[in-house]
């Protein structure tokens, strides 16, 4: 009896077991799943169009590359479709709402990036999908993106930057195919700031999602467009390149105080050095785009300013020179540089021309003076006694030493002379020099500031 009741239970719980069997593995065996069709669109009626939405949180940006105008990406990225061939009464199955299969038991969408310039291998490989009741099968994966994006670099590097993705199927048209975004661009903007990780190059500013359509080759595309604005940070190109670069200018603007030319010189070559490999560490690292940084344009004329100042310091250097011989500055150049030129450029003494020229001109009357005295000398030269003629002979010898000294004054002068058109033009390309690298930098901080 109690081995019959016993039996009894055994077969009763077997019958409970069978029609209620909760696994996982009950379902899959009764949705048929190697039935279901891999290549084609999962519809019942071949018109209905399959809609595909996407989700997108920006994790971080692996880099920029301002070279090739690459951007490299790295998002949690999120889609899910409806599969109408496949479903299941959640009640008949334990109440089972949701599995994960395999993705190689589905059709799948053939997402595309419209900007993307490598295939993604780096990225690790989630292999299941998730499966509702209804048949909606979603896809949750991590995504690196290597692509294009046209940077403006124009206030570098206080530069904001604009990459968009855009989100397509390759194959399928509108008609086939839309693609829509879940999130709408607060959203996803809110979701991308929790989990942003910024190696502190670029700081995320915002996320636009816009759904829309593309036409192209006659068929319109379904597209879902992410576009994101990233800010650089710009403190290490400020510490890197900035700061030393204008030390470099005013080292160099300083340098036109040192009096010795030939010192001068060697001092702005060096300068001239350090500031050269500023500009290959700039050319390394901006791309040839079309539209020129501003700060390269700064360098340039930066670097422009000191060649002219080195060739402006040989052209002093030369007309230092020329005071070596004993001639006068050619009276054209005179009235250029030492009466106009100095007088514009402020120098204090523009007196010294005019003292210049009446000594130029005074350096005549001795000599003329000089043999009048000699022929007068002549005239009475027989006629003295001894005395007399000791005295004129004294007198005679007085007159060459007078005449030696103006000759050496006037030597002097055209000395002088010569030094302070060197000066002059010194001066000249000094002011030229500052005017133009403080409008250059008033151009530079404007372009930024804008
Ligand atoms: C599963 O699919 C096969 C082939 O398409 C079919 O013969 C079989 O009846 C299906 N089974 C169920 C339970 O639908
Ligand atoms: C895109 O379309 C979907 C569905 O109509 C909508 O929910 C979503 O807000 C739209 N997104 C944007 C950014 O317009």
């Amino acid at each position: 009896m109690s081995l019959f009741t016993i039996l009894f239970a055994v077969i009763l719980l077997g019958n409970i077991n069978c029609e209620t069997d909760c696994s996982f593995n009950n379902l899959e065996k009764s949705l048929n799943l190697s039935s279901l069709p891999l290549d084609e669109r999962p519809v019942s009626n071949w018109k209905n169009v399959c809609t595909v939405y996407l989700d997108f949180i920006l994790y971080t940006i692996v880099e920029l590359d301002m070279n090739q105008q690459a951007i490299t990406t790295y998002i949690w990225f999120y889609m899910n479709w409806r599969n109408e061939l496949v479903s299941w009464d959640s009640n008949k199955f334990c109440g089972i709402t949701k599995v994960f299969l395999p993705s190689s038991y589905f059709w799948k969408p053939d997402l595309y990036v419209y900007e993307m310039t490598e295939s993604d291998s780096k990225a690790p490989l989630i292999l299941y999908y998730s499966l509702e009741t209804d048949g909606t099968i979603a896809n949750s994966m991590p995504f690196r993106i290597v692509s294009t994006c046209n940077l403006d670099l124009y206030r570098f590097p206080f530069d904001i930057q604009t990459c968009s993705m855009t989100f397509r199927s390759y194959l399928y048209t509108v008609k086939e195919l839309v693609m829509l975004a879940m999130a709408d661009s607060s959203k996803v903007l809110k979701n991308s700031r929790e989990v942003f990780v910024s190696k502190g190059d670029w700081d995320l500013l915002d996320i636009t999602v816009r759904n829309d359509t593309y036409g192209f080759l006659d068929d319109a595309y379904s597209v879902v467009v992410y576009e994101i604005t990233i800010k650089r940070a710009p403190v290490i190109y400020i510490i890197n390149l900035i700061v030393p670069a204008v030390f470099l200018v005013i080292l160099d603007i300083c340098s036109m105080f040192i009096q010795a030319y030939e010192e001068r010189l060697v001092f702005k070559i060096n300068v001239v050095l350090g500031f050269s490999v500023l500009l290959l560490i700039l050319n390394n690292m901006l791309p040839t785009s079309d539209s020129l940084p501003m700060l390269g344009i700064f360098c340039c004329v930066c670097m422009a300013m000191m060649i002219l100042s080195i060739i402006g310091t040989i052209f002093s250097d030369y007309i230092l020179d020329q005071s070596a011989n004993p001639e006068h500055v050619s009276p054209w150049l005179k009235i250029l540089v030492l009466k106009y030129m100095a007088r514009v450029l402020c120098f204090r003494r523009t007196l010294y021309s005019e003292e210049i020229t009446k000594n130029g001109t005074m350096d005549k009357e001795p000599k003329t003076k000089a043999t009048g005295e000699v022929q007068m000398r002549k005239d009475v030269q027989e006629k003295d006694s001894l005395e007399v003629k000791l005295l004129k002979r004294l007198l005679l010898e007085i007159l060459k030493i007078h005449e030696r000294l103006t000759l050496s004054r006037s030597e002097e002068n055209a000395k002088a002379e010569w030094f302070m058109v060197a000066k002059v033009i010194d001066r000249l390309i000094l002011i030229l020099y500052l005017l133009t690298v403080i409008t250059v930098f008033i151009i530079l901080i404007y372009a930024w500031a804008k």
